[in-house]
C-alpha cells in the first residue's frame, strides 16, 4: 500500500506529521506493507492534511485528515473525509500547472523522482542549445519577473551575459515578504531541484559561477530542504565543476535573511548578502551590471527561476501559448485572507479577478460578502467588487492602479474598516522603511498621524487633502517602491471606500505606472 502525506510547513502546521506517524504505527500493528511518501503540498490548504492513497484508478484523496482518521484511511472506510480522485478536485482540475507540475506528486528530495517527472530536461537542452539560443528561448517565452516589477527575464539575463567581468553571480530572491504569499516557500520546500535547475540554466546562459538563494529566516523547512537538495545536487555533479560534462562550473549557497521586508528589494538584498545593513542602493548602476560585490548579477524571484526549466524543456512557445497581451505564461496566484478555499492556483494570465475570488476561492471563509481584495502584497491596491471584471494581467492591473506583484490576493469581507487598512499600510511603511530617503522615512510616520486624525474626525476634509498631497510626495519622491507604492493601498482605500473615512467620494486618484 502506498500513501502520500505532505510535509509542507502548511500541512505540518495542521497536523500532517501526526497523521503520518499514526499511519505508520497502525500499519505496523496491522502488519500492512506500507510505503509512506512525504510529498509537498498540492496547495489546497483548506483540505490539509491532505492524504492520498494510490489505487489503480489514480490517487484517492482524504482531507482534512487527523491522526484519528488513520485507521479508516488504511481500511478504506474513511468516507466522511473522502474526496475522490485528487486530480478531479475542481480547484486542482481547473489549474494549468506548469511551474507547480510536481507539487504534491513527488518526494521533494528524491532526485530520481524529480528526473522521472521531467526534471533536468531543461538544463540538458540549454547546454545543448548554448548561450545565445538559451537567451533567445527565455526572451521568446515572454517570462516577466514574478517578484513584483514584472521586468522581462530574458532581457535581464542578456544584460548580464553581455557584460564583461571577472566574476558573475546568480541570486535568487526567496525573501517572500508579501502578505498572503507562499509560492516561493512551496518551491523551496516542495520542489527544490526545480529552483536549482532554473538557477543553473541562468548560470549557463550568463557565465555566472556562483549563486545564492536568499531565504527569509521564517522559512526553516524551506532552508533545510534547500540545503539538503544542494548537497544531493553536488554529489550528482549537478552543481560544481563541469556540470553534466559541460564547460559550466556553478555552485549555490543559501543565505538567511533576518526578517526585514525591505531586504526583499533587490539592492537591499545584495547589501544584506554582502554583510551590511539592508539599505536600498540608488540605481543606476543596475544589479545586472554592478550587483553583488560590484559584479554583474542576475537577481530573480524564486518563481521566475522556477518557470525556466519548463520553458527550456518544452520550448518558449509552449509557455507563451498561455496568457494574454504582454502577460505570457502562467501565474501561481495565491489566495489568502478571509477566503473559503485558500491556496495556490496556477493559471494562465487573463482570468478575471472576480472569478479567482468568488468562484475559485469560493468567497469568504466567514460566509459574509466580499468587500475588498488586496492584490500584490502590502504595497498593492485594494480592489472593490465593482472592479472584479479586471483581467489578471500586468497592464490591466496597472490601468486600475493595481499591482500583480508576486501574485498574492488577500480577501476581506464586509466587516473590514478600510480607513484602518489604509492606516495599516502607512504604519507598515513607517516600520519597514530603510530610512535612506526622507519622503518614506518621515512621510510614512506623518501619514499615519494624518490618517489617525481622519479616523478621529478632526478636520476631515483638510486632512484628506493633506493625505493625498503626502501620497503624491511619496509616489514621486521615494527612492524605491516601498515608499513609492505605499500610496496604492492608501489611496485605493480612500478612493473606493470614502465612506470609511467619513468623506464624500474623493477625486479620482492617478497612480503612476509600476516602476522600481
Ligand atoms: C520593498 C520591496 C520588497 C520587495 N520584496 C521582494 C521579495 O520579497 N521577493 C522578490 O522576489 N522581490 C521583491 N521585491 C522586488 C525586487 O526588488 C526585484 O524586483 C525582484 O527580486 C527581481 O526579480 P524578478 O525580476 O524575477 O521579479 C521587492 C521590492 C521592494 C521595493
Ligand atoms: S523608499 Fe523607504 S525603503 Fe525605499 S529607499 Fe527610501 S527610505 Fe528606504
Amino acid at each position: 500500500m502506498k500513501i502520500f502525506v505532505p510535509r509542507d510547513a502548511a500541512a505540518i502546521a495542521v497536523g500532517a506529521d501526526r497523521v503520518a506517524a499514526a499511519l505508520r504505527r497502525l500499519a505496523a500493528e496491522k502488519g500492512l506493507d506500507l510505503t509512506l511518501v512525504r510529498t509537498s503540498s498540492r496547495g489546497l490548504f483548506w483540505l490539509e492534511p491532505l492524504v492520498e492513497v494510490e489505487t489503480p484508478a489514480g490517487r484517492i484523496a482524504y482531507g482534512p485528515a487527523t491522526a484519528a482518521d488513520a485507521g479508516a484511511i488504511l481500511d478504506g472506510t474513511a468516507t466522511a473525509i473522502a474526496l475522490g480522485l485528487v486530480e478531479e478536485i475542481p480547484f486542482l482540475k481547473r489549474q494549468t500547472r506548469l511551474t507547480f507540475a510536481r507539487a504534491g506528486i513527488t518526494d521533494p528530495l528524491s532526485l530520481s523522482d524529480y528526473r522521472a517527472h521531467g526534471g533536468y530536461r531543461g538544463l540538458e537542452r540549454a547546454l545543448s542549445l548554448g548561450i545565445e539560443a538559451t537567451l533567445e528561448e527565455v526572451k521568446r517565452s515572454g517570462l516577466r519577473g514574478r517578484g513584483g516589477a514584472g521586468f522581462p527575464t530574458g532581457i535581464k539575463w542578456e544584460t548580464v551575459a553581455r557584460a564583461t567581468a571577472p566574476r558573475k553571480y546568480i541570486v535568487c530572491n526567496a525573501d517572500e515578504g508579501d502578505s498572503g504569499t507562499f509560492a516561493d516557500r512551496m518551491v523551496l520546500e516542495g520542489d527544490p531541484f526545480l529552483l536549482i535547475e532554473g538557477m543553473t540554466i541562468a548560470a549557463a546562459a550568463t557565465g555566472a559561477t556562483q549563486g545564492f538563494v536568499y531565504i527569509r529566516s521564517e522559512y526553516p523547512h524551506g532552508i533545510a530542504a534547500m540545503e539538503q537538495a544542494l548537497a544531493i545536487a553536488r554529489q550528482e555533479n549537478l552543481l560544481g565543476t563541469a556540470i553534466l560534462g559541460s564547460a559550466v562550473d556553478f555552485d549555490i549557497e543559501v543565505r538567511v535573511g533576518a526578517g526585514a521586508y525591505v531586504c526583499g528589494e533587490e539592492t537591499a538584498l545584495l547589501e544584506s548578502i554582502e554583510g551590511r545593513r539592508g539599505q536600498v542602493r540608488a540605481k543606476p548602476p543596475i544589479p545586472a551590471l554592478r550587483g553583488l560585490f560590484g559584479q554583474p548579477t542576475v537577481i530573480n524571484n524564486t518563481l521566475s527561476f522556477a518557470a525556466i526549466p519548463f520553458i527550456l524543456a518544452q520550448g518558449a512557445a509552449a509557455y507563451a501559448d498561455f496568457g494574454m497581451g504582454r502577460s505570457r505564461g502562467t501565474m501561481p496566484v495565491q489566495l489568502a485572507g478571509n477566503v473559503k478555499h485558500g491556496g495556490l492556483f496556477e493559471t494562465g494570465f487573463g482570468i478575471a479577478l472576480g472569478e479567482l475570488v468568488e468562484n475559485i476561492g469560493g468567497g469568504t471563509a466567514s460566509g459574509r460578502p466580499v468587500r475588498a481584495v488586496q492584490a500584490g502584497g502590502p504595497l498593492g491596491a485594494y480592489f472593490p467588487t465593482a472592479q472584479f471584471d479586471t483581467p489578471y494581467d500586468y497592464e490591466a492591473f496597472t490601468a486600475r492602479g493595481g499591482l500583480v506583484g508576486h501574485g498574492g490576493l488577500v480577501v476581506f469581507d464586509d466587516t473590514v474598516d478600510m480607513a484602518r487598512m489604509a492606516r495599516f499600510a502607512m504604519e507598515f511603511c513607517a516600520i519597514e522603511s530603510c530610512g535612506k530617503c526622507t519622503p518614506c522615512r518621515i512621510g510614512s510616520t506623518r501619514g499615519t498621524e494624518v490618517i489617525d486624525r481622519i479616523i478621529a474626525g478632526h478636520d476631515r476634509a483638510a486632512n484628506i487633502t493633506l493625505l493625498s498631497d503626502l501620497c503624491e510626495t511619496l509616489k514621486f519622491g521615494s527612492l524605491c517602491a516601498l515608499g513609492g507604492f505605499t500610496p496604492y493601498p492608501v489611496m485605493s482605500a480612500l478612493t473606493h471606500f470614502p465612506e470609511d473615512f467619513g468623506a464624500p467620494p474623493s477625486p479620482a486618484v492617478a497612480v503612476p505606472a509600476a516602476a522600481e
